[in-house]
């Protein structure tokens, strides 16, 4: 069963070949570097680069796995939630595929796709808690297979990768910013109480970080030599770290308010909910090195396996959209070529067809 993926929901176009449920090849254009000196994804351009992308992807996929459209078993397409823009050109090739190959058609949300990636590699030992940190999105759900999500807690505001991306932004430093936060924060020890770790005094399993990114900038503008002189598209940490000590403290600072944070709520989620196998951590933010060390602590002290993807499957990929579609089309799950992109915000329907009998969310 040879399933295609397609990834176009922000700044990644990216193309898959899963084979029985095994990558068999992949193409991942990243349109990072045009992005980088904007502070962020500009969704014009990101549509316009997918469009402009795609199609010679899809042919170097094609050539380099020695297969072709008639091959294709069925073919999964994210479809939100994204940038709208960016989704249609995704979809577009999906459903025009579909249409000249009569390989079925399944539209995956790109969220249960980020937190089902780790089946690509190890075995998910369900009912799993799962925690999904991406730029877009910070969200707990109890995952009880890979067809069955409840959703448990989200964010009210900021999502936790737009706290690093904008920090980053004030700091001079590239988008995406997580991943440079990151390094400069391994060469500082935190300061645990510069800022806040937000939203937990309540009972619940939400979120909120846009009083952290406030306090943030509200420490960085008091604090004017933190910022660099220049945006640099490849910062040089050698001498960000030599020169600027206090940035590198102020990177630690914050990852560790952010994973304190997320420590406390994803242990309240674990206490609330008895019978749970495992603890799945996943979306670009999960390969964040402390957020990872401090989810590992977590999952030691309730003697559960942490189920991580490895780096590659953190961020956007359609290694992720392939598997999730294999596993709805493997239960009898399809959509007809008049299924709609969900933008961000708006609530992600499950209207598949099910050839075996009622859909069942
Ligand atoms: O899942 P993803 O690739 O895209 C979305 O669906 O949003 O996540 C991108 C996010 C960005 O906010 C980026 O800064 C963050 O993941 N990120 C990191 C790290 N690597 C990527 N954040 C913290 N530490 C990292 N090492
Ligand atoms: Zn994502």
């Amino acid at each position: 069963m040879l399933c295609l993926g397609i990834e176009t929901t922000c700044d990644e176009s990216a193309l898959a070949l899963l084979q029985d449920g095994r990558l068999l090849a992949e193409e991942l254009a990243s349109q990072v570097d045009m992005h980088a000196l904007f502070g962020g994804v500009v969704p014009e351009l990101a549509s316009r680069e997918h469009l402009r992308i795609l199609t010679p992807l899809l042919d170097q996929l094609f050539a380099r796995s020695g297969t072709g459209p008639e091959d294709l078993d069925c073919i999964a397409v994210a479809r939100g939630p994204g940038l709208l823009g960016s989704i249609l050109i995704g979809m577009a090739l999906g459903k025009g595929l579909a249409l000249s190959t009569d390989a079925p058609l399944i539209g995956v949300d790109h969220l249960r796709a980020h937190l089902l990636a780790p089946d690509l590699e190890q075995d998910i030992p369900f009912p799993a808690l799962g925690l999904l940190i991406s730029g877009g999105h910070t969200r707990i759900y109890l995952i009880r297979s890979p067809l069955e999500f409840e959703l448990l807690g989200r964010t009210l505001d900021d999502a936790v990768g737009e706290a690093f991306d904008k920090t980053a932004r004030l700091l001079n430093l590239p988008y995406p910013g997580g991943k440079h936060i990151d390094v400069l924060a391994g060469s500082a020890v935190p300061e645990t109480t510069l800022f806040p770790c937000p939203y937990l005094d309540n009972a619940n399993l939400d979120f909120s970080f846009s009083g952290l990114k406030t306090a943030v900038a509200q420490y960085v503008s008091s604090h004017p030599e933190l910022k660099l002189e220049r945006l640099d598209p490849e910062p040089d940490y050698d001498r960000i770290i030599s020169q600027n000590k206090d940035l590198a403290r102020v990177c630690a600072s914050l990852n560790w308010s952010i994973a304190r944070t997320l420590y406390q709520k994803t242990k309240r989620g674990l206490k609330a909910r008895n019978g749970v196998r495992s603890l799945l951590v996943a979306g670009g933010v999960a390969a964040n090195t402390m957020i990872r060390t401090t989810m590992q602590e977590l999952a030691r002290e309730h003697g559960l396996p942490l189920v991580l993807p490895s780096p590659e499957l953190c961020t956007d990929n359609a290694a992720m959209i392939a598997n999730y579609g294999f596993h709805l089309f493997s239960a009898g799950y399809r959509h007809g070529l008049d299924f709609d992109a969900v933008p961000r915000g708006r609530a992600m329907p499950f209207d598949y067809i099910c050839t075996a009998g009622t859909p069942r969310e």
